[in-house]
């Protein structure tokens, strides 16, 4: 039969629909939300990148989360086999698992850089707590900012501590620990930000922020400006990596999933939306540039937090939960290679999840060094389009921006037209007009738009 059967259980299943909303919103809900859509939002216009950002979250992203759902659920292995087997029952060729092949180098590449960013939240636990924001100023926060980059020992030491916690909760298998973690983390994150939003309306710049989040103007936005709205459409729903294969491959068949993917990509944006009102205020009222770059966050929410009363106990919290929310990501990001290696080396899953972690901690060295000692390097230099941009840029600029929206590509052209139907619509458990828009979406509105912007982005 070619709708899931439940063959491949004896993997394991999530123990309630519950737990995977929560790891899937573990996930999604990252440093993407909190430290990157507030700088790339801030580097390209406000208002009119955020419209286009949401576009593709609804229009692309959640179809395409849906395709890779369905996939892992109907495969029941790691993503690579998962998705050989899909074509296979389908009569089709296994070439298709590319896209899974692409979607896993990605993760491998993002989670070498994630982990240095997750380190930079491990050491602002340490900051807060020790009080080094109290009374801080936007000087004051900047030095302490600069001197985490200028130390590649103090990097490499956070990068080390983040990387071992993710190879901890990976070896240990995906249950358990995350589903637990995940409960309570997730609310307490919404709750902070929230108690970060309520000090930005004080600022007096809340005004401020809302319309230049809000308020669409057109001629600030590039197309390559689409470009990165789109991609980053897929970083923060953590797809085309492969991710929402691995974890649809312990999904029970009766989670109605179009309901379930909704609902994970609602928590996500609300996240990102709230973490732009706690930031964009702060940065106006200190006079700082939204467009300052991935340093955003680090130095505008010490501000915030070194000024308002108990701002002490709310930082160390809130980059705890920063720290928690990169985690539950960062986990995500190693376990589809770790799966993947465990299902094809003697490996076991313990030696699959060292191994592979390891690796990646090494080319996050390269990343490290590219904010200090390597500043001056960048390989592709000579393209007008990649001029002054680092290997950590570059790595970060190709994954987002390029092989995401590839693998969502193939993911989508394959379930859009590759799959049967029948198999398609038993599985997702959708039917009548809601299929058909699901399904039309995939087929004609996602690869139209994902070849228009790479063609556009190609042609300069
Ligand atoms: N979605 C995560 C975030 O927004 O921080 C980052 C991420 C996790 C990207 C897992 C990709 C991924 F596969
Ligand atoms: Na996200």
């Amino acid at each position: 039969t070619t709708s899931g059967s439940n063959a491949g259980l004896s993997r394991g299943l999530w123990s309630s629909r519950f737990a995977f909303i929560l790891a899937a919103t573990g996930s999604a809900v990252g440093l993407g939300n909190i430290w990157k859509f507030p700088y790339v939002t801030g580097e390209n216009g406000g208002g009119a990148f955020v419209l286009v950002y949401l576009l593709c979250i609804a229009v692309i992203g959640v179809p395409i989360m849906m395709a890779e759902v369905f996939i892992g659920r109907n495969g029941r292995h790691n993503p690579i086999t998962s998705m050989r087997l899909v074509a296979e029952r389908n009569l089709k060729s296994p070439v298709w698992r590319i896209s899974a092949v692409i979607g896993m180098i990605a993760a491998f590449a993002i989670l070498s850089f994630y982990s240095v960013i997750g380190g930079w939240a491990a050491s602002y636990v340490g900051h807060a707590a020790m009080g080094d924001f109290t009374g801080g100023t936007a000087e004051s926060i900047g030095d302490l900012f600069g001197g985490l980059l200028a130390s590649p020992v103090q990097l490499l030491a956070w990068h080390t501590v983040f990387m071992a916690l993710v190879i901890l909760v990976v070896s240990q298998g995906l249950k358990g620990g995350l589903e637990r973690a995940v409960t309570v983390l997730m609310p307490a994150l919404f709750l902070l930000l929230l108690v970060a939003v309520g000090y930005a309306t004080t600022t007096g710049h809340f005004g401020e922020a809302v319309s230049f989040l809000f308020t669409p103007d057109f001629s600030k936005l590039t197309i390559e400006g689409v470009l990165i709205a789109l991609g980053h459409a897929f970083f923060t729903l953590s797809l085309g990596m492969a991710i929402m294969m691995a974890y649809g491959s312990y999904l029970g068949n009766d989670v109605p999933v179009g309901r379930t993917m909704v609902f994970v990509a609602l928590m996500d944006t609300a996240v990102a939306l709230l973490a732009g009102l706690a930031i964009f205020p702060v940065v106006f009222a200190n006079g700082l540039e939204p467009s300052a770059g991935p340093g955003l966050i680090f130095q505008t929410l010490p501000l915030a937090f070194g000024n308002m009363p108990m701002g002490d106990l709310f930082g160390t919290l809130f980059f705890v939960l920063l720290l928690f929310a990169a985690w539950t990501s960062g986990i995500s990001l190693l376990e589809p290679v770790v799966e993947w290696a465990e299902e094809n080396t003697n490996m076991s899953r313990t030696g699959s999840a060292i191994v592979v972690g390891m690796l990646c901690w090494l080319l996050g060295i390269a990343s490290i060094l590219s904010l200090n000692v390597w500043s001056d390097v960048t390989p592709l230099g000579m393209f007008a389009a990649f001029e002054g941009k680092t290997i950590f840029d570059l790595l970060d600029y190709f994954t987002a921006n390029f092989l995401l929206p590839l693998s969502g590509l193939l993911t989508a052209i394959f379930v859009g037209w590759f799959v049967a139907k029948e198999s398609l619509k038993a599985d997702l458990n959708l039917h009548g007009a809601t299929f058909a828009l699901w399904l039309n979406l995939l087929r004609y509105v996602t690869p139209i738009a994902v070849v228009i912007v790479f063609v556009y982005n190609l042609l300069g």
